[in-house]
């Protein structure tokens, strides 16, 4: 029987819960030059990043659109004053100003019709000196098309030129065959970023 969309995420959640948070996210950490110590985990599924930036006392704003994530969340963090969770989009989702924005493999599921909206209250929120990391979906990944649902996939001169006003300092494509974390197979092709907000 074919699976629905939110037993797929609940199978991916499973995982996902026993993953430690991402390295880049101690870069990102480490590359902020504002005086924030706020952060926001977008599309946070099951915390690993948040509960990262918490241990060092950020504030951490984390929000997802999917209610299971937002309860795994709810008790991993219960009573835990650094962290405020929301169940949001990204499209409706009210940025606080911060000096971190992660984005792990989430924004690959944004709405590419709201997208540059999307991008630009992302920025907005960010403080000069302040960092995003996160990953984009390119145009010839398996899931730029016929997804379950929607995904924003972008060329490699669109997601440069989202860093106009920023200093990469780092960016890796990746264009090949790979498993997902549930193990199925399929064509990855993703940019990650991790850029300093300049103005
Ligand atoms: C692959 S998971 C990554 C989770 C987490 N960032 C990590 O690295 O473990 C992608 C997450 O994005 C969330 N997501 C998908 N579309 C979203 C949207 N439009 N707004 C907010 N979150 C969304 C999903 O519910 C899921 O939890």
């Amino acid at each position: 029987m074919t699976k629905t969309n939110d037993e797929i995420w609940r199978e991916y959640y499973e995982k996902a819960l026993m993953r430690k948070h991402a390295p880049r996210t101690e870069f990102a950490i480490k590359s902020n030059e504002s005086d924030l110590k706020v952060a926001i985990d977008s599309g946070c599924g099951t915390g690993s990043d948040t509960a990262y930036m918490a241990q060092l006392d950020y504030q951490v704003y984390s929000f997802d659109i999917n209610p299971d994530s937002i309860s795994i969340c709810g008790k991993r963090f219960d009573n835990d004053p650094r962290v405020t969770l929301s169940k949001a989009s990204f499209e409706n989702y009210e940025h606080p100003k911060c000096g971190v924005i992660i984005a792990n493999a989430s924004l690959f599921f944004a709405d590419p019709i709201q997208f540059q909206s999307t991008w630009n209250k992302m920025v907005t929120s960010l403080e000069k000196g302040g960092v995003f990391a996160g990953d984009f979906m390119g145009i010839n990944d398996s899931w730029a098309s016929g997804y379950r649902s929607s995904t924003t996939p972008m060329t490699k001169t669109e997601v440069e030129a989202l860093f106009n006003n920023f200093e990469v300092i780092r960016f890796h494509e990746r264009d090949e065959v790979g498993n997902t974390a549930i193990g199925k197979t399929k064509h990855w092709h993703t940019f990650s970023v991790v850029a300093i907000k300049r103005s």
